[in-house]
């Protein structure tokens, strides 16, 4: 196959690449070159089954006509315009359109340029919010252990990583953190959400307890926990979170960045656990990964306590320079608009069915310790390899891209992820893939 791209370059050690072991993968380069729907093309040809959308981003799958034209076509119009004091229409359509789609109650909308720009925005618009409204005293942000919210001061600080935080000095003060709802012991091999566990959400009124409500501006948590390896929450305990957050006037924050656009099989995870958050923070799949761009959306309660004061004055001092970027909007609008066609935000309730049947068929396989999923999503932890954790989930990963297909690993947890248009069969051909990994490896 010819492609103007394939030309692999020779001097690999410019691009220190990011979350990559770049020894590693400078001695053994995995490129991809192409890419169309369900599949990538690699630098010496083969095709890749893409099994975690991109990096849980590209939804719709690759190269969709609908998103190219769109990107072509705006960039050809009106490349770019001034984020600040001008704007131009389509901004404005995307976000009339976000509202529609989103939970009721979540009514404007911030853009951003990806997942840890919108928790950085997030966070900030908790914070200033409780200024505007006189409760300037409401400082504290409440994370979880085992939480991913991007590589920004905020989200490591909320975030509950060990290896993303331990490097970067203090972090943010005033962070205080629940306890994550992994449980092995009592929860291995749950098919769907599982049933143990509710109560860890009263953890949160202890925080509360210790710090007293009036010091905390908000609890930020991802419905469910995608990158450190499919936390999915116990059942009850979201609710049990907003009800608690409610009684006390703290801000409750859903970071939607894996959960949002189709991948429960509900537009977002608020609507898989009928529990609407006060910000929900998205990305990934608002662009179906192929221009970066994130949106915060907020309540109308939010949004109204800062429209105070003289009107001639900024009334949140914050953005990006390329804030609804006008070809990164193009872009999400043709996403939704592809997503309204082939009806993928829900397309993940009727076909995440054939994906737990296949996924938790590899109970039993070598090395299998849990498999847990929800809609979409799926992860199959393995046991690690005494002395060297981490290991045996990448030679897997390994293994697998040699074999033809794209997997994510974190620890030693396999995740999957793929494309909300695989068909059943591709759902079998990636399992039975899996499979034959894990006869193979160590
Ligand atoms: C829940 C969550 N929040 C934030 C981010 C950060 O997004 P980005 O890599 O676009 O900054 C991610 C990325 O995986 C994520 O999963």
């Amino acid at each position: 196959m010819s492609n103007s791209n394939a030309v692999v370059p020779n001097d690999l050690s410019a691009f220190w690449m990011p979350f990559t072991a770049n020894r590693q993968f400078k001695k053994a380069p995995r490129m991809f070159v192409a890419a169309k729907d369900m599949h990538y093309t690699t630098s010496d040809g083969r095709q890749v089954l893409d099994g975690t959308a991109g990096l849980w981003c590209v939804n719709a799958g690759h190269a969709r006509p609908k998103i190219v034209e769109a990107i072509a076509k705006q960039a050809a119009e009106l490349d770019y315009a001034p984020a600040f004091q001008m704007g131009h229409p389509k901004a404005f359509e995307l976000a009339n359109r976000l509202v529609d789609i989103s939970p009721d109650g979540l009514d404007h909308v911030l853009f951003t340029n990806s997942g840890s720009e919108s928790v950085e925005t997030a966070l900030k618009v908790a914070l200033a919010y409780h200024r505007v409204k006189g409760e300037g005293a409401r400082t504290r942000l409440i994370g979880r252990e085992r939480a991913y919210h991007g590589v920004n001061f905020g989200g490591i600080s909320v975030g509950g990583i060990v290896t993303n935080r331990k490097m970067f000095g203090t972090l943010l003060g005033g962070v205080d953190h629940m306890p994550h709802t992994h449980n092995l012991a009592k929860n291995a091999f749950t098919v769907g959400v599982p049933e143990y566990g509710t109560e860890l959400a009263d953890e949160l009124e202890r925080i509360v307890t210790l710090h007293d409500a009036s010091t905390i501006a908000a609890v930020i948590v991802e419905p469910v926990a995608g990158s450190t390896g499919v936390l999915i929450p116990p059942v009850g305990y979201l609710k049990r979170l907003r009800e608690i957050t409610k009684k006390h006037g703290i801000l409750l924050i859903f970071d939607e960045v894996i959960t949002g656009y189709g991948r429960l099989g509900t537009p977002f995870g608020a609507d898989y656990f009928g529990v609407t958050p006060d910000i929900m923070v998205t990305a990934k799949g608002l662009t179906n990964g192929i221009i970066p761009m994130g949106a915060v959306l907020v309540s109308a309660e939010i949004h109204d306590a800062f429209m105070q004061g003289p009107e001639h004055v900024i009334e949140f001092f914050h953005g990006y320079t390329y804030s609804g970027n006008p070809v990164a909007s193009a872009a999400a609008l043709a996403t939704l608009e592809t997503y309204k066609d082939e009806d993928l935000l829900t397309r993940g309730a009727e076909m995440g069915v054939h994906f737990a049947e296949a996924l938790h068929s590899l109970k039993g396989e070598p090395h299998v310790i849990d498999i847990r999923n929800i809609g979409m999503v799926g992860a199959i932890e393995l046991e690690p390899i005494a002395g060297s954790p981490t290991k045996r989930a990448f030679s897997a990963f390994l293994a697998a891209y040699e074999s033809g297909f794209l997997i994510r690993t974190t620890g030693d947890i396999i995740a999957l992820s793929p494309p909300l248009i695989i068909s059943k069969a591709q759902i079998a051909e990636l399992i039975d893939g899996i499979r034959a990994v894990l006869r193979s490896i160590e």
